[in-house]
């Protein structure tokens, strides 16, 4: 593996999407090849998985089956998609990766950290991101961005605020727990987080 892979991590309204658009335009001023893409999803069969995943339906999902569909839409993603591009030398530039799993569906949903960790070890062979960015907001904060950008409100953001507390709460533990994973304050203006970002990117590049 050639390429650098790095992954971000957030609740709803961290500002992972802001941030990502920022770091494009760096690596592009710097003609450095990169590739974004995002979980779940990326890829045709992927995206599939994802509708499935977030359409607003009256029918529940079992955690399990929810789990486990994450699991195979990354799977997909992975080979078909981000292997390809490492390979190729590209920065990968990752909204979410099994991380998201571990603490939403692992934490969250109380399936088990470690359960989940291994269910997505097997989808994904053990394949990890370089460094992963976590951004840490309140999620009261988080949910209120969300609503003053009008962005459509998917499944799991129609959970109660204590859901996206625990998801604050998983995180935390997960940057405790592993090393790769970094810390950062996301309460603060796009341009100062996306600088905070891009001095830390830069010394890996
Ligand atoms: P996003 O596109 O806003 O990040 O939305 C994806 C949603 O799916 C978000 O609420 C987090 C959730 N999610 C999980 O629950 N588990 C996962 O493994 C991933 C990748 C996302």
């Amino acid at each position: 593996m050639i390429g650098k892979w790095i992954s971000f991590e957030g609740g709803e309204g961290s500002g992972k999407t802001t941030l990502i658009e920022g770091l494009v335009e760096k690596l592009e001023e710097r003609n450095l090849p990169y590739l974004v893409t995002r979980e779940p999803g990326g890829v045709p069969v992927a995206e599939k998985i994802r509708e499935i995943l977030l359409e607003k339906t009256d029918s529940p999902m079992d955690p399990m089956t929810e789990a486990i569909l994450f699991a195979a839409s990354r799977r997909q993603h992975l080979v078909e998609k981000v292997l390809p591009a490492l390979e190729e030398g590209k920065i990968v530039l990752m909204d979410r990766f099994v991380d998201s799993s571990v603490v939403y569906q692992g934490y969250a949903r109380g399936l088990g950290m470690e359960r989940i960790k291994a269910l997505n070890e097997f989808a994904t062979e053990g394949r990890l991101p370089l460094i992963t960015f976590y951004l840490d907001i309140d999620p009261e904060k988080g949910l209120e961005r969300i609503r003053k950008n009008k962005r459509t409100m998917n499944r799991l953001d129609y959970e109660n605020l204590l859901f996206h507390k625990k998801i604050r709460e998983g995180y935390q533990l997960l940057c405790q727990k592993e090393q790769r994973l970094q810390c950062i304050s996301a309460d603060k203006g796009p341009r100062e987080l996306l600088e905070e970002v891009w001095q830390i990117i830069q010394s890996i590049l």
